[in-house]
């Protein structure tokens, strides 16, 4: 043996692999030259025979021809068609294979749900700034300055940002900055749903820094408590299924009087409390709070133009994220803004 054979041997074996274009073929090639009884190994056994000093060169050369096939091996192997590399026959009778298809995110897919709900019953969805005057969020909803009631929205006021009749900048704590500013924009009768982000200074399972509320308002003559009562049962019954129960208890909002807090039957015990003689964990006496609501104040239909003599009208502000993770049953919020498709993926 010389070291001119192992070189041909190699530049054999490679023009002959680039010629290939069937993976059995490439197979074939590969027993030939590389397998147990291929030519390489039969090159390896003849090294015994020749003279030390070359020995250690040809060996080098058989090693390096035998990366150069396995690299041309593999890359002919890439570059065959799909169909041969997996197969050279194609079975026409095997089922399709279904293209992984994507949806709109939890929150997207329940915002257009509560928004067409509400639709069908006369609210019109609407969009207001997320960066707001205190006078939209506070002031206008019957909360002067330094109110102590301001105290649970953790506001997130912004820097140097201060308009002189509508006061300082902030971030929507809520939804509810909206309800002026459609009172401004349409006179009665009026029906508005603003879905929108909020921010506040919090974060733990139940609360993100960022979430969303939706924020109903109805204004009209004549409406009354019981109007409140009906349109938020509706919406629960339609959201959650027509089994559930929904009551509404007495709370306190300086933008609604009365103001109230609105409960629907808690999806794990059925409304019961108890799951086999047992406290229900999740709502542990048979109803889960959604959010709240009123009807508005005087002074605030005052201050969005409205005659309170003439009109008046219902209220709620409920979160988004609450919602969903009351129909679902989840219990960490920061699942829904975590991004892991083994979660996402469920819905
Ligand atoms: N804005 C209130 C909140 O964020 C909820 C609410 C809206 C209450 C409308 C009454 C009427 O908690």
């Amino acid at each position: 043996m010389d070291l001119n054979k192992i070189q041909n041997l190699k530049n054999q074996a490679i023009s002959g692999i680039l010629e290939v274009n069937s993976a059995s073929e490439l197979e074939r090639l590969r027993i030939a030259y590389l397998g147990r009884r291929g030519e390489l190994n039969e090159l390896l056994k003849q090294l015994g025979q020749l003279p030390t000093n070359q020995r250690v060169e040809a060996g080098r050369q058989i090693n390096d021809a035998k990366q150069a096939i396995e690299q041309t091996l593999q890359s002919q192997k890439n570059s065959l068609p799909d169909s041969s590399k997996i197969n050279d026959w194609l079975d026409i009778t095997a089922p399709g294979k279904k293209p992984a298809l994507g949806h709109l995110h939890l929150i997207s897919q329940t915002i257009e749900e509560i928004a067409h709900i509400f639709e069908k019953i006369g609210f019109q969805r609407v969009r207001y700034p997320e960066v707001e005057w205190d006078w939209y969020a506070f002031e206008g909803l019957n909360m002067p300055p330094e109110h102590p009631a301001r105290d649970e929205w953790e506001t997130f006021f912004i820097d140097n940002l201060h308009h002189p009749k509508l006061g300082r900048g902030v971030l929507t704590p809520h939804t509810s900055s909206g309800q002026l500013r459609q009172m401004e924009a349409q006179k009665p009768p009026l029906r508005m749903l603003n879905i929108a982000k909020c921010y506040r200074r919090q974060a733990d399972a139940s609360h993100a820094p960022m979430f969303y509320q939706f924020e109903g308002l109805l204004v009209d003559q004549n409406i009354a408590i019981t109007h409140l009562k009906g349109v938020l049962a509706y919406f629960a019954k339609q959201y959650f299924g027509p089994n559930r129960q929904t009551r509404i208890r007495p709370f306190h909002f300086q933008f609604t009087e009365p103001s109230f807090e609105f409960d629907v039957t808690c999806i794990v015990c059925n409304g019961k409390g108890q799951i086999e003689g047992k406290r229900c964990p999740v709502c542990k006496q048979g109803w889960m709070e959604l959010g709240g609501s009123g009807m508005v104040h005087p002074t605030v239909l005052k201050n969005g133009g409205i005659d309170p003599e003439k009109y008046t009208g219902f209220a709620w502000g409920w979160g988004v994220e609450r919602l969903f993770m009351m129909k679902y049953g989840i219990d960490d919020i920061r699942l829904l803004f975590g991004g892991d498709l083994k979660f996402l993926e469920q819905f």
